[in-house]
């Protein structure tokens, strides 16, 4: 069965289709970003999930073959750090076989440089980079691991080197902690093929101590770039896209912001994410998955495995950005590093 065969069309309680599917790979990672797994919470004697709980490659492409039936055009691996998990090319191998699904990948890029090749080999469309700084003591500070900013340059090289095209940059934008990677990195990367999308920091998971005020509203990111370099409007890639992209005025590239803080893209999100341990998730910020692996391991068919995801996109109402305003937040959210960003 593939989408065109679906007999009515799949939409949730807010009329958009499922067209994404984020899957973590692994709730590791070496890095220990202070927004995503600060250290002190994230520390030697961290549970993180038993070998048996993570699903199997096996496991992962049955799943994603079942997403692309239901109309899933993008598929996109993330962790933790996705290269972590070993052998990660077997997977991808198998996903690229996939009709009408693209690719990706969102990589802190530390283990790239040995990687790329194997991906592109593979058939990984695309990559995303997540780069907090360009310089060393800024990057060791938003990343608190001992990696160096010249590994993830090196790994970037290597990827555009090995063939991958449209690599992107993602910049999570801390105030007073790494305002000034704004200007490094479009300094940096305007006038290449690289696209850089500064984030704007989101109160995501329970371990991050997110306030408010270490938040640099897109809008006023973009006015510092505008400052350096003139921007017009940029057009969208495709429908539901989380980042608004502008163009330089001289046409030297794009750049673009996430905006889930001060301005949600809820609207159009046609995203599912898949946790390292096989729970299905409706948003980034759910409290609760749908438990997919004991689905899995108990011999469900694809199409009851279908009939599942059907029922729960069916009954979707999430918007967790646009109602964050009016919500308290004092249920436990799930962390990003679990689920995949
Ligand atoms: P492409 O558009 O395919 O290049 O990728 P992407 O922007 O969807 O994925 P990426 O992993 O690069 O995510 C960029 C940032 O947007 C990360 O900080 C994500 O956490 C955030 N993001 C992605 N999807 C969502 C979402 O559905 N909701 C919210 N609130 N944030 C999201
Ligand atoms: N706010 C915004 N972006 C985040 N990411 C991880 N945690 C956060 C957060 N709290 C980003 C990473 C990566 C992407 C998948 O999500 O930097 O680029
Ligand atoms: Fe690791 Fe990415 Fe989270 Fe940083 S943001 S700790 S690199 S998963
Ligand atoms: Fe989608 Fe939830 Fe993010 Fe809104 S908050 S864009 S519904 S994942």
């Amino acid at each position: 069965m593939n989408d065109n065969r679906l007999a009515f069309k799949l939409v949730d309680q807010l009329e958009r289709p499922l067209r994404d599917l984020r899957i973590s790979v692994t709730d590791r990672c070496n890095f220990r970003c202070s927004y995503c797994m600060p250290r002190a919470v994230f520390g030697q004697n961290y549970p993180y999930l038993p070998r048996p709980d993570i699903l199997s490659f096996e496991e992962i492409a049955r799943v994603g073959q079942v997403f692309s039936t239901l109309g899933v055009r993008k598929i996109r691996l993330t962790g933790g750090e996705p290269l972590l998990r070993k052998n990660l090319e077997q997977l991808i191998s198998q996903l690229s076989l996939l009709p009408n699904v693209e690719t990706a990948l969102t990589t802190n890029a530390s283990l790239l440089a040995k990687k790329a090749y194997a991906l592109k080999e593979a058939g990984l469309n695309r990559l995303t980079v997540s780069l907090d700084a360009l310089d060393n003591a800024t990057f060791q500070l938003m990343s608190d691991a001992d990696f160096d900013v010249e590994d993830v340059l090196q790994g970037i090289e290597e990827a555009h080197r090995v063939g991958f095209e449209n690599i992107k940059v993602n910049c999570v934008i801390k105030r007073g902690v790494n305002d000034h990677a704004l200007e490094d990195l479009t300094r940096y990367f305007k006038g290449t093929a690289i696209t850089v999308r500064f984030i704007e920091y989101m109160d995501v998971g329970s371990t991050n101590n997110w306030h408010a005020k270490e938040v640099v509203p897109a809008k006023e990111m973009k006015e510092t770039i505008e400052r350096m370099f003139p921007l017009k409007d940029g057009e969208q890639s495709y429908p539901g896209e989380v980042a608004k992209s502008y163009r330089y005025e001289d046409d030297s590239g794009k750049v673009g912001f996430i905006t889930s803080v001060t301005q949600p893209f809820c609207g159009d999100c046609t995203r599912i994410r898949l946790s390292t341990d096989g729970k299905l998730y409706s948003c980034l910020f759910a409290t609760t998955g749908f438990d997919l692996r004991q689905q899995l391991r108990s011999g469900a068919s694809d199409q009851a495995l279908s009939t599942m995801i059907i029922a729960l996109w069916q009954k979707r109402s999430d918007r967790y950005s646009e109602l964050r305003q009016i919500a308290s937040g004092e249920k436990k959210k799930i962390e990003m590093s679990y689920i995949g960003g």
